[in-house]
């Protein structure tokens, strides 16, 4: 007699894959292109093998609907997010449940408008800063590398966001060590056979554990501080004091390290990568970046301080903004465990299979979008169709610095454009790469110039 072997009892269209490996090659060489095509030969549900996982790519909003306003917890964060937690622990972005709604009822209120306006000052600050410095540039005629400065602003602003205080001096360190960190959970998260040898000892490993390390002991020693002096106007503050007087408690030390990493890190790393790629695509639409000086003469007239209110006046700017985040989601792929079988869009999901929305694929798919490819950032003008634009997210687990990351961005957006001309550099090449974020491969180059009428 021949036993019959079972096959497992969910299928969705797919590409075929290596014996293994599956389709991570494909993946690993080109995860944006390679998803597209996929969603484009297959449909809105594509079976994908990455090694022994099985994985489903959604296309479809109704799917971005049932994933994210999902009621009866049938998905979770799970899975993937394991990795981050290496570094972030147990902090809001990581953690589920109970413990979850938690945090984010502790530390939302730190977000809150109110809040976010007394910020206005210390971003107009910083960014002046980095401006002057960029003058350098615009007068030698040397080109520069955006990424690195956009990295450095917005972390500098986290932190000073959180902390007050001068924390110059830090910023440098926590960028370098957050990138090694994220270079090596980049890894583990999309590579099976790394993830596995990730518990073994290696070189990788100890630098990844020396970096974490670094993280720790100046959060550690930034709330040590904190402890030791007068109460101050900022984020940690605000953290620090919730929880006290109501049902809920405080956030323990361990807790509070955990939700200051978490947002020192969701925080400036996405913001950075999004104004990159704002410096790429203005340099290549020169009208655009027109337009975004003209409307802030309007507003601003000769003022040179920006106020909040007039943030909320730069439709434009934040038009622009909204269409790089478009073409350019700093959140590439988010990720969902399912906690038990379930059907989606006619196919079953057995539990433990992973579904994966991919904000990019949604963004460029021409049944939701004009001219999907295109940088046009008049579409704004009018709200997108619901569920096919997620660049913070949605649901309950929506980005919580949506809010300041938009003042933020709007801000340095409005602000640099009325101090320069930001010009391609001819030749440079520009290609996304996918880690954590979608990064620029090789930088994005530059040539400032003073305008001619400011
Ligand atoms: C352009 C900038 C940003 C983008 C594109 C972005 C994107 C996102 C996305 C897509 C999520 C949801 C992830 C999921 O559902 O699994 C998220 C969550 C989160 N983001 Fe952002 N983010 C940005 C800036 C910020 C900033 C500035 C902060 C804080 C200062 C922040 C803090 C968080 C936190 C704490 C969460 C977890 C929320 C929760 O699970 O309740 N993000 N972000």
């Amino acid at each position: 007699m021949f036993t019959r072997i079972s096959r497992p009892r969910s299928y969705a269209p797919g590409p075929s894959g290596y014996p293994l490996l599956g389709n991570l090659p494909q993946f690993q060489r080109d995860a944006l292109g390679f998803m597209l095509r996929m969603v484009q030969q297959h449909g809105d549900v594509v079976q994908l093998k990455l090694g022994p996982e099985t994985l489903f790519l959604l296309g479809h909003p109704e799917h971005v609907r049932a994933v994210f306003l999902d009621r009866d917890a049938t998905f979770s964060k799970g899975g993937r997010w394991e990795t981050l937690k290496m570094l972030l622990g147990d902090g809001m972005l990581t953690s589920e449940g109970e413990a979850w709604k938690r945090k984010r009822r502790l530390v939302e209120p730190a977000f809150h408008r109110s809040q976010l306006s007394q910020l206005t000052r210390m971003m107009s600050r910083t960014t002046e800063a980095m401006i002057t410095a960029w003058g350098e540039h615009a007068d030698d005629g040397q080109p520069l590398d955006v990424c690195p400065w956009m990295m450095e602003l917005a972390l500098e602003i986290v932190v000073r966001a959180l902390f007050s205080g001068d924390v110059t001096s830090d910023v440098q360190t926590i960028s370098d060590a957050f990138m090694i960190a994220q270079r090596y959970i980049s890894r583990i998260t999309w590579d099976p056979v790394a993830r596995l040898r990730s518990h073994l000892p290696s070189r990788r490993r100890r630098r990844f554990e020396e970096a974490v390390a670094q993280l720790d002991a100046i959060v550690l020693r930034l709330l040590n501080e904190r402890r030791h002096s007068e109460p101050r106007e900022d984020l940690l503050q605000m953290i620090l004091d919730a929880g006290h007087g109501d049902e809920d408690r405080p956030l323990s030390p361990r807790e509070l390290r955990d939700e200051v990493l978490t947002l020192m890190i969701a925080g400036h790393e996405t913001t950075a990568n999004a104004l990159a790629w704002t410096w790429h695509l203005l340099s290549t639409w020169p009208d655009a970046a027109r337009a975004i000086r003209d409307e802030v003469r309007d507003v601003l007239g000769d003022r040179r301080d920006v106020e909040f209110e007039d943030l909320q006046k730069l439709s434009w700017t934040r038009n622009v903004i909204q269409e790089v985040m478009r073409l350019y989601p700093p959140l590439w792929f988010i990720p969902r465990s399912v906690e038990r079988d379930t059907r989606l869009g006619g196919v079953h999901m057995p539990r433990g299979a992973m579904v994966l929305v991919s904000p990019y694929v949604l963004h460029l798919d021409p049944r939701f979008w004009d001219n999907p490819a295109g940088f046009d950032p008049s579409r704004f003008n009018e709200r997108p169709q619901p569920y096919t634009y997620l660049p913070f997210g949605m649901g309950s687990r929506t980005c919580l610095g949506r809010n300041f990351a938009l003042m933020e961005m709007t801000l340095i957006v409005a602000m640099v454009v009325r101090a320069f001309d930001v010009a391609r550099v001819p030749g440079h090449p520009v290609r996304p790469m996918t880690m954590l974020t979608l990064r620029p491969r090789y930088g994005i180059r530059v040539q400032l110039s003073r305008p001619a009428s400011p």
